[in-house]
């Protein structure tokens, strides 16, 4: 759920007392375009609530990713059906992939979905949604080549971390993945808004930007390419974290890891998906490289950048899957030894290519690959940060950790998140933390080194 608080400074209308609720699932993009659909709302006189009761409107951000993350929409639907029912003047959304991919088949008569509005199509909401306080519900999924929302500046949530979507879509076309139809071709905003954002973000306190993209390093515009993106972002300021995601195997060139080992600012952190550990079945995937060529990557990475922290995405039970090709993903894992892993089951969708090649691994096979896969990559995560003890890393204090408020949370360029003891610390600020402790998901620590302290301007003297 997204909480957005709304500043004078944030707003440019008074608002007409209309509120909006909003639920964001899936991706960091959903989470990045709840942001953009806020500020278009806004600019009509809806202010955001973190309730649902009381709400006009009702939106639900979606993903389409795999099959469960579409069966939750539709428990979540019959259980807004509730708040309808007391209040039948109440407008539903459903807005993001879940809308681009199953149109009008979302606004059947008994269905209490009021409009359906596709990623490209975020402008038109306010239309959609004063014809559907009329009664006539609406649909809006038509995709775009050119869209990118970048004259939009998004509401942002208070606090020290910010997304910025660098590009939209993606070109790739893995032969199981359904975004390609649900987000449409590639393309990319223009540098100079983006480095302006970087730059509004820092004059605003922020201290983290996340650079956005489904295939963030094959952004190009006008000739620039990612890793120009990166070396203009972070030269903005040296107190603002720079991270991306997501990139692909293929294009990780060696000057964007050049570029990532030249700024001090750009967090050494790489989430690279491998997806599969076997040749027959990446080339089944479309994915258009070979384990080879993927080990390669990591080892240029660690070359150039050797404290750098790795994370990736792996699917179990690709049709025609054997043990032997899982086999396979188990070696990756254990030469390249993730600091992390989001790890799936195959999930059939339909329009791909492998939806055509059936779903012949067994559930039960699929289940045991992934407990397989996920009890290999705990036992790495957990060996990687008890090797983490007696080191000092950089923390950029975020504030109370959330099970215990003497107790603060922070993480470090390589994304570890870390707890330490309350002390006169703001968020925002950098600390130097030495690990004392560790879990398979946390590093537990103690400042040292106070007179080190990055200070930075305390947050409240800035107005956000
Ligand atoms: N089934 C299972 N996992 C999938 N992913 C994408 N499509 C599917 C699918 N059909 C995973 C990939 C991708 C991540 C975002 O989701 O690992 O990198
Ligand atoms: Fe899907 Fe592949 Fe594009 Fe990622 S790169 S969004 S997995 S098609």
């Amino acid at each position: 759920m997204t909480q957005i608080e709304i500043t004078p400074e944030m707003t440019d209308v008074q608002s007409t007392g209309k509120q909006v609720y909003v639920e964001t699932y899936g991706c960091q993009m959903n989470l990045a375009d709840t942001e953009i659909v806020l500020s278009v709302l806004n600019k009509e006189g809806f202010a955001s609530t973190d309730q649902i009761e009381g709400a006009d409107l009702v939106l639900l951000n979606t993903c389409s990713i795999r099959d469960n993350a579409e069966q939750r929409i539709h428990h979540r639907l019959a259980n807004i059906a509730h708040h309808k029912k007391k209040n039948p003047e109440l407008v539903v959304g459903l807005l993001g992939c879940m809308a681009e991919r199953m149109r009008k088949d979302l606004l059947t008569d008994d269905s209490i979905v009021d409009i359906v509005v596709g990623p490209d199509q975020y402008r038109v909401l306010p239309e959609l949604v004063s014809e559907a306080r009329h009664g006539e519900k609406g649909l809006a999924v038509k995709l775009s080549r050119v869209e990118t929302y970048d004259d939009i500046t998004p509401m942002r949530t208070e606090g020290i971390s910010a997304w910025i979507s660098v590009m939209r879509g993606c070109d790739k076309f893995c032969t199981y993945c359904v975004v390609p139809f649900t987000r449409g071709r590639e393309r990319s905003r223009s540098l100079r808004s983006i480095v302006d954002e970087v730059k509004y973000l820092s004059d605003h306190g922020f201290r983290e930007v996340t650079l956005l993209g489904q295939n963030v390093n094959s952004y190009l515009w006008e000739g620039k390419d990612f890793a120009d993106l990166l070396s203009a972002a972070a030269a903005v300021d040296p107190l603002i974290r720079i991270r991306y995601t997501t990139s692909h195997p293929q294009d990780m060139s060696d000057k964007l890891i050049e570029t990532m080992a030249e700024w001090p600012n750009i967090c050494n952190y790489i989430h690279l998906p491998v997806q599969s550990g076997s040749n027959r079945v990446l080339e089944l995937m479309n994915r258009t490289y070979t384990v080879d060529h993927y080990m390669e990557r990591i080892e240029k990475i660690r070359e150039l950048i050797p404290d750098v922290a790795l994370s990736t995405d792996i699917i179990a039970g690709f049709p025609t899957e054997t043990e032997e090709d899982h086999q396979g993903t188990l070696e990756v894992m254990s030469r390249v030894r993730y600091d992390g892993a989001y790890m799936f089951k195959y999930s059939p969708r339909e329009r791909t290519k492998a939806w055509a090649m059936g779903d012949d691994v067994p559930d039960e096979v699929k289940t045991r690959r992934l407990q397989e896969i996920i009890e290999l990559q705990n036992s790495i995560s957990a060996e990687k940060n008890q090797s983490h003890l007696g080191k000092t890393f950089e923390v950029l204090v975020e504030g109370p950790s959330k099970r215990d408020p003497l107790e603060w949370k922070g993480r470090t360029g390589e994304n570890h998140v870390v707890i330490f003891p309350r002390s006169d610390v703001d968020p925002g600020e950098y600390i130097n933390v030495k690990v004392d402790r560790a879990t398979s998901a946390t590093l537990i620590g103690t400042e040292v080194d106070e007179g080190g302290r990055r200070k930075v301007i305390p947050l409240d003297t800035l107005a956000i």
